[in-house]
């Protein structure tokens, strides 16, 4: 994909809101048929770049090329090539799943004798050609999820726009909704710019930024990012715990922590170093657990923050129950 043309290209794109630089000159390149992800905690500018580049907020500075088009001269040309699944639902309550999507084909000029047919297509999709015709109001909060994804696929979009696809959602739904996204950007090769601070939806990401107060402080592939760790995390329980610790801070200079029921370091290069480790340590090793880095460590070591903390966790959910009762 290096050399496709990018489908969305950023400049220094950045909004102020008064006195807080909500983003700043952030550069991004999204090529066709490619998923990449904007990662970061609350906060971080994820919706705001996401809604600058979906028309629906001006950049107080930079710019953005989209579909060939120049994101502040021709903001409506590029809306008829894009399509948007926000973080909370816009879905018309009053109106059958049909309608919804009836009236999503009116608004994006959608050929009227191609209409009942991609409908349906999407409908089927989605699964819910057999609840198409109840009020979206009887749904359930999954139900509403996939009825928006059809509904932002009906008119083709180049590039689709998912901030927080599944937020709230249980994980059988969301690992469906991901399915159906994955498909289409084989089927259809639409860029898709995704938000999450869900870490392995990430993983399903070809490219990932990761944004915190409004910046990228870091890019790569998923396996990019993971290889600025130092190593892998390490735990041991052996006969004599305190003895291995001693041993390994003498002898590998490893900075061991000693906990409850074993020991925890990071070793570099586990992956050709911990066979031998463990034949010369000098006690028996009982039990071993090895984990790979993750997204999360990467995060944590760039901003010393976890990506979700509780608190963010409750405004999930407190946002999805909302949205569920129709305040939102
Ligand atoms: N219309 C607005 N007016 C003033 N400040 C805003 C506005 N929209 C967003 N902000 C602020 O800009 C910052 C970035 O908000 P944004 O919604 O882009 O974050 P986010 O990364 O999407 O966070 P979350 O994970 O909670 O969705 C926040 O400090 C937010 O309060
Ligand atoms: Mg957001």
């Amino acid at each position: 994909m290096q050399n496709t043309q990018p489908v969305l290209q950023t400049f220094q794109l950045s909004k102020r809101f008064g006195e807080l630089e909500a983003v700043q000159n952030v550069n991004l390149r999204l090529s066709p048929g490619e998923i990449v992800g904007l990662l970061g905690p609350n906060g971080a500018g994820k919706s705001t770049t996401i809604k600058m580049l979906s028309t629906l907020l001006r950049p107080s500075a930079g710019n953005a090329v989209l579909v060939g088009y120049d994101l502040i001269k021709d903001p409506f040309k590029i809306r008829q090539h894009i399509g948007i699944i926000f973080q909370d639902s816009t879905l018309d309550n009053r109106l059958t799943g049909r309608e919804n999507l009836e009236f999503h084909c009116m608004i994006y000029k959608v050929p009227k004798q191609e209409r009942p047919a991609r409908i349906q297509q999407m409908l089927e999709m989605v699964d819910l050609t057999e609840a198409a015709n109840r009020y979206v109001k009887t749904y359930s909060g999954g139900m509403k999820r996939r009825l928006e994804i059809a509904r932002g696929l009906l008119h083709r979009p180049a590039i689709l726009f998912l901030d927080e696809p599944t937020v709230g959602l249980d994980p059988q739904t969301r690992a469906t909704i991901w399915e159906y996204v994955r498909r289409l950007v084989k089927e259809y090769g639409m860029g898709v710019l995704m938000t999450t601070h869900y870490m392995e939806e990430a993983e399903n990401c070809r490219y990932i930024a990761i944004m915190d107060r409004g910046r990228l402080i870091a890019e790569g592939s998923p396996e990019q990012l993971k290889s600025m760790m130092e190593g892998d995390r390490i735990q041991l329980t052996t006969a004599d715990n305190s003895l291995a610790a001693s041993w390994l801070e003498q002898n590998r200079s490893l900075k061991v922590t000693v906990k409850q029921d074993g020991i925890e370091f990071v070793l570099p290069h586990g992956d050709t170093q911990l066979a031998r480790l463990l034949t010369e340590l000098p006690t028996e090793v009982q039990r071993l657990t090895v984990q790979q880095p993750t997204l999360e460590d990467v995060f944590i070591k760039l901003t010393g923050r976890q990506m979700r903390d509780s608190e963010s966790g409750l405004i999930d959910r407190l946002r999805f129950s909302a949205q569920r009762k129709g305040r939102l």
